[in-house]
C-alpha cells in the first residue's frame, strides 16, 4: 500500500472518530453544563435571607448525627431541631452543610456558611476570628477507655496516648497534659474505633457522646471530668448581623421550656443498639449501595475532563514554541509534586473566596482530579507521541496533511493505542483515589460507609462492605480494559 492510500485509510475511519468525538464532546457538554448550573443566591427579605447555610459536623451523636434507615441521609439531633426552630421563627430556609470539624470555623470565615451549629464551645481564641450567639448547653468532658484500664483524670493521663478531635477544645484540654501523646483525628466516630482496638489509651470526648458509646459498646466506660468544658454556642462569620435575632429566639426558647423539651428527646433516648454488626447495617444498605453511581458518575466525568486536557498538555508539550513547553512542564510539575488531596482542598475552600461561587464539592472533586490526572497522563501520552515513528510526522507533514490532521488522525490514535494498558490503570486509580473527595464531604461511597459507621457506631461493616464493592468495581473495570484492549489489538 502506498503512502498516500495509508494516510487515506486512516483519514476514512478518522471520520467515525470524529462522529465518536463529536458525542462525547456533547455528553461532556451536558454533564459540564448540569455541573455548573448555578445555585440560587439567597434573595434578602427583611434583614434575614431566605435561605441560610448551616455547617455543622455530624459526627456527634445526640447533637448531630446522620440517620439512613430511611434510604436517604437525614442529619438529625439537638442542635438540628434548634436550628429548625430558629429557621422557623425568623423565617428561612434551612440548608446544612456536613463537614469535618475543623473545618467548620474556616467555612464561616469563607462565608461558604452563614452560621454553624456543631456542639461549639466559645472560646477566647476562637472569638478573635468568629462571633457567638449566647450560650444554649452546657457539656462537660469525659475521659472514655476500655472498661478494665479507667482514667480517674486528666493528670493520670501523663504518658498516654489519648485520641482526640482535630480542631476541637478537646484537643486543647488534651495537649495541656505533660509528655502526653496526643493522637489526632477528623472525626469521632474514628476515635472510639482506635479506643476500642487498643491503639489509644483514652479519649477526651464530652459527656452525651461518651454516654452513647459506652451504651454501644458494654467494653467501654467513661468518668465525667468536673471542670465543665463550657457550654456551646452558635457561631456566625464575624460581624454577622444575624447575631442579635438567634439570640433573641434562643431566649424564647429557653424561657418557654422548648429546649428543656428538646434536650429530654434526645438525651434520655440514648438506647441500645439492637442486632449484631451486619444485621444494624441492614437498613442503611439502600444509602450505601445508592454510592455506587455517585463513585462511578465521579470517575468517568474526572476521567473524561482529565483526558482531553492530558491531550491539551501533551501536544503543548511536544510543540515547537518554546514557553508553551515551559508552562505545560510547570504545569505537570507542579501537579505531580503536591499531594492530590491538598490540591481537592485548595479547590474546594480557595474557589469561593477568590471567585464568590459556592462551589458544591461533587465539582470541586472532578476540577482537582481533572487537573490531577490530566497532569499524569499528559507524560504518558507524551510518551506515546515520541514512540511513533518521526518518520510519520514528517512524511504527512510533507505531503500536505495538515498539522492538525497529522495529529488528530495519524499520530494521537497510534499514540493512544500504546498508552492503552497505561490509560485502563489511570483509570482504575481515579476509580479508587475518587474515595478521596470523601474528605469534603461528596456522599461517595467511602463517605456514606462512615456516614453509616457513625450513625450505628460500628466502623467495621460499613467500610468492609464498601471495600467489596469498590473491587467488584475495579475487577469489573480491569476486565472491561482487556477487553478493549484486545479489540484494539485486533484492528490494528
Ligand atoms: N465542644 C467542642 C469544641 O467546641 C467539641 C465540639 C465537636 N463537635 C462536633 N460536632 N464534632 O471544640
Amino acid at each position: 500500500m502506498s503512502k498516500l492510500a495509508f494516510f487515506n485509510r486512516l483519514r476514512i475511519r478518522s471520520r467515525s472518530r470524529q462522529r465518536l468525538a463529536l458525542v462525547m464532546a456533547a455528553w461532556l457538554l451536558a454533564i459540564a453544563s448540569i455541573l455548573c448550573s448555578p445555585s440560587l443566591p439567597p434573595s434578602p427579605a427583611q434583614d434575614i435571607p431566605k435561605i441560610l447555610k448551616m455547617g455543622t459536623s455530624a459526627d456527634y451523636k445526640p447533637f448531630e448525627f446522620h440517620n439512613t434507615s430511611r434510604g436517604k441521609d437525614e442529619i438529625v439531633g439537638f442542635d438540628i431541631d434548634i436550628a429548625k426552630r430558629l429557621a422557623q421563627e425568623l423565617g428561612f430556609e434551612l440548608q446544612i452543610v456536613d463537614m469535618d470539624f475543623n473545618g467548620l470555623i474556616p467555612a464561616l470565615q469563607s462565608q461558604r456558611v452563614d452560621f454553624v451549629m456543631a456542639a461549639m464551645t466559645p472560646t477566647p481564641e476562637r472569638r478573635q476570628n468568629i462571633d457567638f450567639s449566647t450560650i444554649y448547653y452546657e457539656a462537660k468532658n469525659t475521659i472514655i477507655s476500655k472498661k478494665e484500664k479507667p482514667f480517674a483524670s486528666l493528670a493520670s493521663l501523663t504518658g498516654k496516648k489519648v485520641g482526640v478531635q482535630l480542631g476541637s477544645t478537646q484537643q486543647d484540654t488534651a495537649q495541656k497534659i505533660p509528655q502526653m501523646q496526643a493522637k489526632i483525628y477528623n472525626r469521632i466516630p474514628d476515635i472510639i474505633q482506635e479506643v476500642k482496638a487498643g491503639r489509644v489509651d483514652a479519649a477526651v470526648v464530652e459527656e452525651s457522646i461518651a454516654r452513647g458509646y459506652a451504651n454501644a459498646f458494654p467494653d467501654l466506660s467513661f468518668t465525667v471530668l468536673e471542670n465543665s468544658e463550657g457550654g456551646y454556642a452558635i457561631a456566625f462569620p464575624k460581624g454577622s448581623a444575624l447575631v442579635p435575632a438567634f439570640n433573641r429566639v434562643l431566649d424564647t426558647i429557653k424561657r418557654d421550656g422548648t429546649l428543656d423539651r428538646l434536650a429530654k428527646k434526645w438525651f434520655e433516648a440514648q438506647g441500645k443498639p439492637s442486632g449484631l454488626g451486619f444485621q444494624q447495617i441492614l437498613p442503611a444498605l439502600p444509602y450505601i449501595f445508592a454510592g455506587v453511581p455517585v463513585t462511578l458518575a465521579f470517575t468517568l466525568v474526572s476521567a473524561l475532563f482529565g483526558f482531553f486536557w492530558a491531550v491539551v498538555l501533551a501536544l503543548a508539550k511536544i510543540s515547537d514554541f518554546k514557553p508553551l513547553r515551559w508552562l505545560a512542564n510547570a504545569y505537570t510539575s507542579i501537579f505531580r509534586g503536591t499531594p492530590l488531596i491538598l490540591q481537592i482542598a485548595l479547590v474546594y475552600f480557595a474557589t469561593p473566596q477568590l471567585t464568590g461561587y459556592d462551589i458544591p464539592a461533587f465539582q470541586a472533586g472532578v476540577i482537582a482530579f481533572a487537573l490531577n490526572s490530566g497532569a499524569y497522563i499528559s507524560e504518558t501520552l507524551r510518551g506515546g507521541i515520541m514512540a511513533v515513528d518521526p518518520g510519520q510526522r514528517e512524511a504527512a507533514l510533507s505531503l500536505g496533511v495538515s498539522y492538525h490532521q497529522t495529529m488528530g488522525d495519524i499520530i494521537l490514535p497510534q499514540a493512544i493505542r500504546t498508552i492503552l494498558p497505561a490509560l485502563a490503570n489511570e483509570a482504575i486509580n481515579l476509580l479508587k483515589d475518587s474515595a478521596l473527595v470523601s474528605t469534603i464531604g461528596a456522599a461517595d461511597l467511602l463517605r456514606r460507609a462512615s456516614v453509616v459507621g457513625a450513625e450505628k457506631y460500628l466502623y467495621f461493616e460499613p467500610l468492609l462492605i464498601v471495600g467489596l464493592i469498590y473491587y467488584l468495581m475495579v475487577t469489573l473495570l480491569t476486565a472491561g480494559t482487556a477487553l478493549l484492549e484486545k479489540r484494539m489489538g485486533r484492528s490494528a
